[in-house]
This record gives C-alpha cells, structure tokens and sequence, in this order.
C-alpha cells in the first residue's frame, strides 16, 4: 500500500491511448490497492492508471453513495448510456478546479474485477458521471475538454454559494 504521485494537466502521459490488460498480475494488484489509497488519501471519486502514470486500461470509483462499494474496473467498455445530466465536475489531475459538464445520467459497463472476472456495472447521476470521466482517462481524455463555459477555481464557487 503506497501513496502514488497524481500527473497533472500537462503532463502528456494523460493524453495517450491506455494498453488493454492481459492479466492481472501481482503487480497489477498492488497498483490498484495504491491508486484506492492515492484517491481515498486526495479525497476523490474516481481515479485512473494514467494519472499515477501508468498506460493500462484500470480504473477505480468510489462515490461513496448508500449500497454503493468500491468499483475495479479493469478493461472497462460502456455497453449503453441513456439520458442526460449537467454538474459540475472535477478531477484529481486538474486540482482545485472545476467546469460545467454535460454527460449521460445512466451508464452500463462491462469491465473485468480484480479477479478477471467478467462484471457489469450500472450506475446513474455522480456513479455514472464517475465512470464515464474515468473510463474518458483510459482513452487520453480529460473532462475540461467537454466543459460547458470556463474553468472556475474552486474557491471561486465557494463564495458564489
Ligand atoms: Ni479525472
């Protein structure tokens, strides 16, 4: 269990095309158990591989809704999105920022778990937001590219409130 250091905006290791994951190794394990404890240390969502540098297709979620677990999702696939929802969103790779994005309010992925088994996750409102943004990393996206208007800084929508 180990702290990794978040890329930032910038940092063109964010924009590549993550590699699909052939097997679950060992290795594999402890990136995933680093980047829960890398997110849950940053106070986040959401985090993918590229953003502790690593080009493989493995993300992890934790919205921390009721009836909600910790998600692995490790060769994710949307299968369906349906409807629509606009929030603010933010990301562990563009600290105290955050912009008005547009995405679907439902998403249904298959992905592999830990154990290379075969899962779908479903997920509506900040769980499907939350897949979705992740899922954009593994494909070299960030979410400012889909941000309706500007960027704020945070403290500014702190006062705004
Ligand atoms: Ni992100």
């Amino acid at each position: 269990m180990a702290i990794r250091k978040i890329r930032t905006m910038g940092d063109p290791i964010l924009e590549k095309e993550c590699k699909e994951v052939k097997d679950v190794t060992r290795r594999i394990k402890t990136l995933i158990d680093d980047m829960f404890d890398t997110m849950y240390e940053a106070n986040g969502v959401g985090l993918a591989a590229p953003q502790v540098g690593i080009l493989k297709r493995i993300a992890v979620v934790d919205v921390s809704q009721e009836g909600n677990q910790p998600i692995v999702m490790i060769n994710p696939e949307v299968l369906e999105t349906n409807g629509e929802q606009t929030s603010f969103e933010g990301c562990l790779s563009v600290p105290g920022k955050s912009g008005q994005v547009t995405r679907p309010n439902y998403a249904k992925v298959k992905a592999w778990n830990e154990d290379m088994e075969e899962v779908i996750i479903e997920g509506e409102e900040l769980l499907a937001r939350a897949l979705l943004h992740e899922i954009d990393h593994l494909d070299g996206h960030l979410y400012v590219e889909l941000v309706e208007g500007r960027l704020y800084d945070n403290s500014e929508l702190e006062e705004e409130e």
